[in-house]
């Protein structure tokens, strides 16, 4: 059975999607042990405790160099016994450290079909502002791995959502929310947990 740590900022709803995926058994062999939180308001504080999951608080602004903060992120982890790391809506960027001590074993959600719509500065709503801005009729989400270059990783699965007349930013992520992210998530995580995606290079295989 993997330890599966998830790291949250916000309303945690991809956590909760992984929550429920873990309960009804869409997830095989892992269990979320452990919810870590870069803003100690986040609700998806909440969701963990009201799930009996053990949580912890990380905040970038009490590290004054980033590579202290980046180190005691690593330390963290590696207390927790993390086999799996999932960034569910975790808004500050990991450093090169921890990043490389989870080599493969950090999976991210994106808002959008990478490579479109992703790097530094496309995060949460902003992501889906820019993809209606530029008038594109179709995105979606991508779970993948984590690498140095930002959203850049391995990617694992995708689904693409249709956009429609009257779509306004808010519309859009939750529907990109309900019919691709809280889908492809949980699916990433429980293939990761049963070992059946092959990383080979900068792509991946599903055994
Ligand atoms: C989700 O849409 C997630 O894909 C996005 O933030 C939201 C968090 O919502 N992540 C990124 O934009 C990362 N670049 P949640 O807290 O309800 O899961």
């Amino acid at each position: 059975m993997k330890n599966i740590v998830v790291l949250v900022s916000g309303g945690g709803t991809n956590l909760q999607a992984l929550i429920n995926a873990e309960k009804s058994g869409i997830i095989k062999n892992g269990k979320i042990t452990c919810v870590i939180s870069s803003n100690p308001e986040a609700y998806a504080l909440e969701r963990a405790k009201n799930n009996g999951i053990d949580t912890d608080v990380i905040r970038r602004r009490d590290y004054k160099e980033f590579s202290d903060y980046d180190k005691a992120l690593t330390a963290l982890l590696r207390s927790k016994n993390a086999d799996l790391i999932v960034l569910a809506g975790f808004m500050t960027i990991l450093g090169k450290e921890v990043i490389s001590a989870f080599e493969n074993r950090i999976i991210n959600i994106h808002p959008a079909l990478i490579p479109s719509f992703c790097g530094e500065g496309f995060y949460g709503l902003k992501v889906h502002e820019k993809a209606l801005e530029k008038g594109v009729k179709v995105t979606g989400a991508t779970a993948h791995f984590v690498t140095e270059e930002c959203d850049g990783g391995p990617i694992i699965i995708q689904k693409a959502v249709d956009i429609k007349n009257g779509d306004t930013p808010e519309i859009l992520q939750k529907r990109v929310m309900e019919e691709a992210e809280w889908k492809i998530l949980p699916r990433a995580v429980s293939l990761f947990c049963e070992d059946k995606i092959k990383v080979i290079g900068n792509k991946t295989e599903i055994l």
